[in-house]
C-alpha cells in the first residue's frame, strides 16, 4: 500500500515537473502568437481545477475513514488497565508495557519538553492508535489489543536529531 501510495506520488509530482517545465518552455512566446492556445488552455485550465477539487474531495472521503484517530466519543467506558507513557527527548517512559488480549487499555499521554506523537503499530505499516504527547497536557487513548504480540510504539512527532530512537514495545499476551 506505502509502494503504491509512494509511486502515484511519484507519477503525480512528475506530471506536475512535465507541465511547470512545458509552461516555462512556452513562456518566452509572445502572447499574441498564442492567444487560441491560451483560451483554450484557460477553458482546460477551469476544468481540471473543479476536477482536482471533485478529486481531492472523493479521494479524503474515500481514505479518511480508516484513520486511527480516536473520536473523542471512543473515551467513555472504564478502562481495564490504565498505562502512563510520557514521551522525552528520546524516550518513552511507559509504566507498564505488559497487557491481556482483549483489555480495554487507557493510555493516559503526556510529554515533558516538546510535543511527541504517541503511534502504536501492530506491524512495522500497520498503525492501530495515535495520539500526542504535550507538555502540560493529558491525552487519554483507549485501545483494545484483539490479538497477541508485540506493538511498536514509535513516536509520531520529530522532536530532533533522536527521533527516531524513541521506540518502546507493548506486549500483549493471549487472554486468560
Ligand atoms: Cu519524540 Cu519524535
Amino acid at each position: 500500500m506505502q509502494n503504491l501510495a509512494w509511486t502515484l506520488s511519484l507519477i503525480s509530482m512528475a506530471i506536475v515537473a512535465a507541465v511547470f517545465l512545458w509552461v516555462v518552455a512556452g513562456a518566452s512566446r509572445p502572447a499574441e502568437d498564442s492567444g487560441v492556445i491560451a483560451r483554450s488552455a484557460f477553458r482546460w485550465r477551469d476544468r481540471l481545477f473543479w476536477l482536482a477539487i471533485a478529486a481531492g474531495g472523493a479521494l479524503s472521503f474515500a481514505t479518511l475513514w480508516e484513520w486511527p484517530i480516536a473520536g473523542h466519543a471512543a473515551v467513555v467506558t472504564r478502562p481495564d488497565v490504565v498505562i502512563r507513557a510520557v514521551g522525552h527527548q528520546w524516550r518513552w517512559e511507559i509504566d507498564r508495557t505488559e497487557v491481556e488480549a482483549g483489555q480495554l487499555v487507557e493510555f493516559e499521554v503526556t510529554a515533558t519538553d516538546v510535543n511527541h506523537g504517541l503511534a502504536i503499530y501492530k506491524d512495522k505499516t500497520h498503525m492501530i492508535a495515535q495520539t500526542q504527547a504535550m507538555p502540560g497536557y493529558v491525552n487519554r487513548l483507549q485501545v483494545r489489543f484483539t490479538e497477541p504480540g508485540d506493538y511498536e510504539v514509535l513516536c509520531l512527532e520529530f522532536c530532533g536529531v533522536a527521533h527516531h530512537g524513541m521506540r518502546a514495545v507493548i506486549r500483549v499476551r493471549a487472554g486468560s
